[in-house]
């Protein structure tokens, strides 16, 4: 029987045109056009994890997109660990700057295009794989593996979370296992243990009940867009500061210690501004690029409409106006709380002159956890093992509102093992996943298992070390 590396190496071709298989399905979770080729992504996902081995298997119908489980529970008096992913992927808007079709995966330079390439796609299978490899080369695997694949990660997961709480006993497990987020950079190996939450919200503005000619009303009547951009305006303070009342109130400030960490990672602002073309950079006053992005929170506008934006111009003075807006939070902002406190303060600067609404779109909890577990120090062994290099811990400012869910649900740690990078494109045109970084992905994955199952790195029963607020509080 070939080694578990040799195995690997063997294999490469298939795992690749496997990943490719996977991404010729245009599985947006969305597009409600697309509801059939979502099913056929789920349905991809569960043929595949019994091909991996897995004894039992299902698709699970929901509301929404369908949740995929599958489990192989060869190990008995091994720890168990819980694999979650998502096979449902972004839309692919504008089409016209891929350089490639987006379901037509391409490798080009060591890399393959494709939407769902990182987020998520290649990211779930090098667990499928990390498993079959040690099912094929040795006959078994050194831990019980379940997985939780989802196809609505990109809409809010909003039927996972029932699901998860009905199965709560099939899902026991002594560790959530989840690749979703990137690696440090290139070469740089890393464990994630911080995600920032979410509050999104719209912003409707509404003046006369017809549009206007700006000659006949311009100056007698508030303009709603005008109306809407003094607003947006009043949300940030010269510093950066966003000035809704008590925005800032739960916020956990990030100690000494780990400012310093933040320091020592091999992080270049230069580098960072070259890599996405920015004129400057900018953001919160007193802190650097990475506390930006890892333990501050944001406002953000991520859309605006309203009025005349076609060829030429108009002069009108429009009835209405939007926005879309969101803010990124950190531990222990609540979602809910933020939502609420960001509603009455527009409430309170909305001019008389309009009618302003505002409505809650969706949130998520942010979420850190304690780097010393063990479960976390074997991702660490596994992944300096898969990518030759020592890992370093970091937060991302990204948002897996469902980890939270998790932490909180099972009371395990949640093992963030990122493979992809942060130039992968994601939720953009021309999405791809690094080839390297799928062969280390796999590899990292099925040593994750051996660090689990041999010895000490978490014992069936789990409970390793205290859990929850309290523990999580301490990080
Ligand atoms: N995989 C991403 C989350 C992510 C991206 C984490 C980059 C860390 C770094 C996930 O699929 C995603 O896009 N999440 C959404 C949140 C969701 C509620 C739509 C996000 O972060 O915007
Ligand atoms: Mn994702
Ligand atoms: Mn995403």
């Amino acid at each position: 029987m070939a080694t578990l590396n040799e195995y690997l190496a063997q294999n490469r071709d298939r795992h690749l045109d496997e990943l490719k298989q996977l991404l010729a399905i245009p599985s947006v979770s969305t597009d409600p056009a697309r509801a059939a080729d979502v099913a056929r992504a789920a349905d991809w996902v569960r043929d595949r994890l019994e091909a991996a081995g897995c004894t039992h298997v299902e698709v699970e119908r929901t509301d929404g997109h369908p949740i995929v489980y599958g489990e192989w529970l060869g190990a008995p008096g091994r720890p168990t660990i819980l694999v979650y992913g998502h096979y449902d992927v972004q839309p692919v808007d504008p089409v016209a700057e891929w350089h490639t079709p987006p379901f037509e995966p391409t490798v080009r330079d060591g890399r393959v295009y494709a939407r769902g390439a990182s987020d998520d796609k290649g990211q779930v299978l090098i667990h499928v794989l990390g498993l079959e490899a040690h099912l094929r080369a040795n006959g078994s695997c050194p831990v019980n593996v379940k997985f939780v694949i989802e196809g609505e990660e990109e809409v809010g997961s909003s039927h996972l979370e029932p699901f998860l709480r009905a199965n709560k006993q099939r899902l026991a497990c002594d560790a959530v296992v989840v690749s979703d987020t990137a690696m440090f950079a290139k070469g740089v190996p890393s464990i994630c243990y911080g995600l920032r939450g979410l509050a999104y919200l719209e912003i409707l503005v509404r003046g006369t009940d017809r549009d206007l000619h700006s000659g006949t009303y311009g100056g007698a009547v508030v303009n709603p867009i005008n109306a809407l951009v003094e607003m947006l305006a009043k949300v940030k303070d010269a510093r950066g500061r966003v000035k809704i009342p008590g925005f800032y109130d739960a916020v956990r400030r990030p100690t000494v210690t780990e400012r310093r960490a933040f320091q020592a990672l091999p992080h270049s602002d230069r580098r960072f501004q070259k890599s996405i073309a920015a004129p400057e950079l900018a953001g919160e006053a007193g802190y650097t690029t990475l506390e930006r992005v890892w333990v501050r929170p944001t406002f953000d506008v991520n859309g605006i409409w309203g009025g005349f934006s076609g060829e030429g111009a108009k002069t009108v003075i429009p009835a209405r106006a939007g926005a879309k807006v969101s803010m990124r939070l950190v531990p222990d902002q609540s979602p809910r709380e933020i939502a609420r406190k960001a509603t009455a303060y527009f409430k309170s600067i909305a001019p008389k002159s309009v009618a302003v609404e505002v409505r809650n779109l969706h949130g998520g909890e942010a979420w850190i956890a304690p780097t010393d577990h063990p479960a976390m120090q074997a991702a660490g062994r596994a992944v300096r093992r898969a990518f030759g290099r020592k890992p370093v811990f970091v937060r991302e400012g990204g948002s897996i509102p469902i980890i939270a869910t998790f932490d909180e649900m099972l009371r395990v740690p949640c093992v963030l093992m990122g493979i992809g990078l942060n130039d992968d494109n994601l939720h953009a045109p021309n999405e791809k996943l690094d080839l390297d970084q799928y062969w280390g992905g796999i590899r990292a994955a099925s040593y994750l298992m051996e660090e689990l199952g041999n010895g000490e790195a978490a014992p069936a029963t789990g409970r390793t070390s205290p859990r929850g607020r309290s523990a999580r509080r301490r990080a």
